[in-house]
């Protein structure tokens, strides 16, 4: 059984080997530290061990912003993604929730089009290579104002 919850301290080194996978191993601890900190990063355990996380934050243009969502591999189309999303949608003070992937990630692209995300737009000139293509989704009712 999969639960999604706030990330604790004790979840940072699996959370920063998960992210590893993104945004490299210099990057991964520092990142999921900063989100946890904020309060801004949420997990899904199954039994106790941690098989997804996801960070966001809240000062991009006063909007929601999904800044790394990262699943294990041997996890993955089992709706643990979906199960993230759900939960930072009901957390959202925001109206608007956006998210981003490069355009080179087909899955991650085929993801947010299935969780209910348009494209709004891109970013160049990124060290990445590529663009990072923008998703946007607009959440109603419950505490977004
Ligand atoms: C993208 C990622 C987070 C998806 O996680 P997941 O838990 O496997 O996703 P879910 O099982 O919740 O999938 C939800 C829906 O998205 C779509 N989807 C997800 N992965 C897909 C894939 N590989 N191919 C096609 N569609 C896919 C499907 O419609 C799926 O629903 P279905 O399985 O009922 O058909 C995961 O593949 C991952 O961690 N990738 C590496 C990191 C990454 O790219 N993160 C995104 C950028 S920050």
């Amino acid at each position: 059984m999969v639960e999604i919850r706030s990330a604790r301290f004790d979840d940072i080194a699996a959370c920063a080997t998960l992210a590893d996978e993104l945004i490299g191993p210099r990057r991964a601890r520092p990142f999921t530290e900063a989100a946890l900190d904020r309060r801004q990063l949420l997990v899904a355990s199954d039994n106790g061990s941690l098989v997804g996380c996801l960070a966001y934050t809240t000062d991009w243009f006063n909007c929601t912003f999904v800044s790394l969502v990262v699943v294990k591999p041997d996890q993955r189309r089992k709706g643990i993604a979906r199960e993230l999303y759900r939960a930072v949608e009901a957390e959202s003070t925001s109206p608007r929730l956006f998210s981003s992937t490069e355009e080179t990630d087909a899955a991650s692209i085929r993801m947010h089009s299935a969780l209910g995300f348009t494209a709004s737009g891109y970013v160049d000139n990124l060290p990445q290579g590529c663009r990072e293509l923008l998703f946007y989704k607009r959440l109603d009712g419950g505490r977004h104002v």
